[in-house]
């Protein structure tokens, strides 16, 4: 299979990464939970994941880097933790919509054509109530990447938290915490951390302390009642996944070692072959801001006016290419484009493909663009 999606999940893993999960699982016991060989193994493999991804966010204090299962669990756990009034955008995935939907009091800054919005949008909706600013690094549907900079001075001018979804950049865009002053970057283990799926986490700020979605376990001061308060159990109530874990921190190690900056520019560089490849085809749509000087490896279209899922179904039946259509989970993006109907065909890509695969997928294009022009299907 031709595999073109990475933004869904990405394959393939770095082998360190099957390694470290096939040794977790053999020889782990329960991270926090006892002293003997297997769990201390299995605590010592936790704390070079907090350490590793410490360091990949710029956080100075490993303890404040949380694991949870996904990063829409790190997301809701942000956003629980906020009393005032947020301010998003229509660029927002569903893991940062659907939260500030069902708590409420939430403005979301439009976008335009092309999906972009600056941060002099966000500052037009701030309001005294105002207590934060929840942003997607990069959209996952268009691959714009936020200026999130400018979002960061804003957030400093005017005192507000800063909440950012980094599910699509974590590994690929630097990301430094402090420097940016961020309160919570939430992240995901299995797209370019290339970890294993049901592992994520959150990045703590120094002065952002949320309370836990869920109480319980955490093998320390096990006679109170009360959650303990200090980090990271606060927030890692039960057994942590420490098997996928160990795959996170293998990821993350091979991310560290390349440097997530060469990583960015082989994949883009994948990305823009394909563009200049498909860009005359005759019924061509593309959704997002392709001159933009950052962007992360995603190019999402349509042809004429036929169904996404057809076109991802006949490039998966015909080529053995793999890509995600319809509605991305970014349904005010869609709404934006006309696309809440027809969906898009989207392509991500990372390091790991090849120009091969690149030509293959154009050449797929260029017949069904053929089709679609003779009237045919
Ligand atoms: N949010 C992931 C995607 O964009 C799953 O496909």
């Amino acid at each position: 299979m031709i595999y073109f999606d990475n933004a869904a999940t990405s394959y393939p893993k770095p082998s360190a990464v099957a390694a470290a999960v096939a040794a977790a699982l053999a020889g782990f016991g329960n991270a926090s939970r006892g002293a003997h060989a297997w769990a201390l193994s299995a605590n010592r493999t936790v704390e070079g994941a907090r350490a590793s991804l410490a360091d990949l966010f710029g956080c100075s204090l490993p303890e404040r880097i949380v694991f949870t299962k996904n990063v829409t669990e790190a997301l809701n756990l942000a956003i629980a933790a906020l009393g005032g009034h947020i301010v998003s955008t229509e660029a927002e995935h569903n893991s940062v919509l659907r939260p500030l939907h069902r708590r409420g009091n939430f403005s979301l800054a439009p976008v335009d054509e092309l999906g972009r919005y600056g941060a002099d949008d966000l500052a037009r909706l701030v309001r005294p109530d105002t207590e934060a600013v929840v942003v997607a690094h990069a959209s996952n549907l268009t691959g714009n990447v936020a200026p999130l900079r400018a979002i960061a001075a804003l957030c400093r001018e005017r005192g507000l938290r800063l909440i950012v979804d980094t599910a699509q950049t974590a590994g690929l865009l630097d990301i430094d915490a402090a420097a940016l002053g961020t309160d919570a970057v939430c992240f995901t283990g299995h797209k370019s951390l290339y970890g294993p799926q049901g592992t994520g986490g959150i990045c703590l700020g120094k002065a952002f302390n949320p309370g836990p979605l869920i109480v319980g376990g955490t093998g320390s001061r096990s006679f109170s009642l009360d959650q303990p308060d200090d980090l990271p159990d606060r927030l890692e109530a039960g057994t942590l996944n420490s098997h996928g874990i160990a795959g996170l921190a293998a990821g993350v190690d091979y991310v560290l070692a390349c440097g997530p900056q060469k990583l960015l520019a082989a994949a883009n560089r994948l990305s823009d072959r394909f563009r200049d490849g498909i860009a005359s085809l005759p019924g061509l749509t593309l959704y997002g801001d392709y001159g933009a000087a950052a962007r992360v490896p995603i190019v999402s279209l349509n042809l004429g006016d036929i169904d996404s899922s057809e076109i991802a179904g006949r490039l998966a039946d015909d080529h053995d290419i793999a890509v995600r259509a319809g509605a991305h989970c970014a349904p005010l993006l869609h709404r934006r484009f006309g696309t809440v109907e027809q969906g898009a065909v989207r392509f991500s890509f990372s390091h790991f493909n090849t120009e091969d695969e690149i030509d293959l997928a154009v050449a797929a294009l260029r017949n069904l663009a053929s089709e679609v022009k003779s009237g045919g299907k």
